[in-house]
């Protein structure tokens, strides 16, 4: 078995936030950061597996602060955790306004990635070498994330969905139920 230093397959992008990439309110858009956290999400996995790797799942992604054109946004990303052919890769994502130097934190999101070898298999990956406290607490949050996810899943399947056991939870809701 292989393991690996968290350190060895970081990824940091720093990329200036052109007028092109803005909305129509002028804000930098949203899929042009989910676009950025994508490729380093891959090239950090892809470096740590030293395979091509695919996108399976992305954790919810937070919008905290809205992206001005002329800032410099940075994404930080680092493997979290390490399955047998999945990895969770951790992305950051900061901007900075670059004449008074205020760094604000925009967004911190999950992908999973999965990866892949020629023949487009899924591949074993290396381990994970955790050799920190925080490197050992980013992985365990892994873990619970995932088994969270599984069990919401779970209870939201068709075949055991309970109707009536929802239906007065939707009188507080912005619904009209008209089964
Ligand atoms: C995601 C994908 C690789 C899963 O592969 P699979 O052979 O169907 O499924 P498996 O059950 O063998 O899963 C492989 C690994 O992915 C993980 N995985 C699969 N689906 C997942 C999901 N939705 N969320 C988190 N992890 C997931 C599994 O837990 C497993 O992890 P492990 O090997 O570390 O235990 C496959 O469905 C795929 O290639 N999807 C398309 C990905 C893609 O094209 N992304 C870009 C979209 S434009």
């Amino acid at each position: 078995m292989k393991f690996i230093p968290i350190e060895a397959s970081q990824v940091t992008l720093t990329q200036l936030m052109l007028p092109s990439y803005s909305n129509f309110s002028g804000k930098i858009h949203g899929g042009f950061i989910l676009n950025l956290m994508d490729q380093v999400a891959f090239s950090c996995a892809s470096r740590h597996s030293g395979h091509y790797s695919v996108t399976a799942s992305v954790n919810k992604v937070d919008f905290l602060h809205p992206i001005e054109v002329g800032e410099l946004v940075t994404l930080k990303s680092s493997v979290n955790y390490t399955g047998r052919t999945s990895m969770v890769v951790g992305v950051r994502v900061e901007s900075e306004n670059i004449k008074t130097g205020e760094v604000k934190h925009c967004n911190s999101s999950y992908f999973t990635m999965v990866a892949k070898d020629e023949e487009n298999n899924n591949v074993p990956v290396p381990g994970l070498l955790l050799d920190t406290e925080e490197s050992v607490r980013r992985y365990v949050r892994s873990i619970y994330r995932q088994a969270q996810a599984k069990e919401r899943n779970k209870s939201f399947q068709k075949e055991n969905f309970i109707l009536k056991d929802h239906l007065d939870e939707l009188k507080n809701h912005n619904a009209k139920v008209m089964l």
